[in-house]
């Protein structure tokens, strides 16, 4: 009995330093790592090619996978400690700064997806990429409102900037709708469709 106390005692004393120690510098490095990924992603995006697709098309999906649940994560991070959370006012200047190249970073990252629309939208690979699309959507979205609810102020020019990102999104989505890719149903027996 007592070791579980102490053992519950010990969960409830991290998870109060967990909220009390989320930095600004935490927060910082947080969008910093998404922003990274998403960089490294365009590179494979737009290096992604009809001949190269099939191999290393599903990692792109993936790595697209990646930064929407690096973004809920941190989003979740943000909101469990937000209620603690008041930053000074250099600390949210870094946060705002980071933020900003985080946005150019995604921006350039779905023009780049936007670009490869012609062939990309037409292969099976559309259907996971359009489903993880959404949930990229969710993720950027929620983190971002999350990230601007801590800098009020620098939280116009940020508001700014996501605006201008929900529009590409918006615009992404539109690209690469769901839809359903039945071979079989479109005239090719069934079977014949993917494999070839
Ligand atoms: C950022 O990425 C590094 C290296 O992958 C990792 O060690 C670190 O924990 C990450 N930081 C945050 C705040 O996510
Ligand atoms: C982002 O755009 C969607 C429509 O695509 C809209 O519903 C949503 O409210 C916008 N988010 C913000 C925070 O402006």
């Amino acid at each position: 009995m007592q070791f579980k106390s102490i053992a519950l005692l010990t969960i409830a004393l991290s998870v109060n330093q967990a909220h009390a120690t989320l930095t600004a510098k935490d927060v910082v490095n947080g969008i910093h790592n998404i922003t990274e990924l998403s960089t490294d992603t365009l590179d494979a995006v737009k290096d992604l090619n009809p001949e190269n697709v099939a191999a290393k098309g599903l990692k792109a999906v993936q790595d697209f996978r990646q930064i929407a649940t690096d973004a809920a994560n941190e989003n979740a991070a943000i909101a469990s400690a937000s209620d603690s959370l008041a930053f000074a006012e250099v600390d949210q200047q870094d946060i705002c700064e980071t933020f900003s190249g985080f946005v150019k970073a995604q921006e350039d990252l779905l023009q780049g997806l936007i670009s490869q629309k012609s062939f990309l939208s037409s292969i099976p690979l559309s259907m996971p990429l359009g489903a993880v699309l959404r949930f990229l959507n969710v993720g950027i979205g929620k983190l971002s409102v999350s990230i601007i609810g801590l800098v009020p102020s620098c939280a116009e020019e940020s508001k700014k900037e996501f605006k201008a990102l929900n529009e590409t999104l918006k615009e992404t989505l539109k690209a690469y709708p769901v839809k359903l890719h039945l071979p079989g149903v479109v005239g090719t027996p069934l079977g014949l469709g993917l494999g070839q």
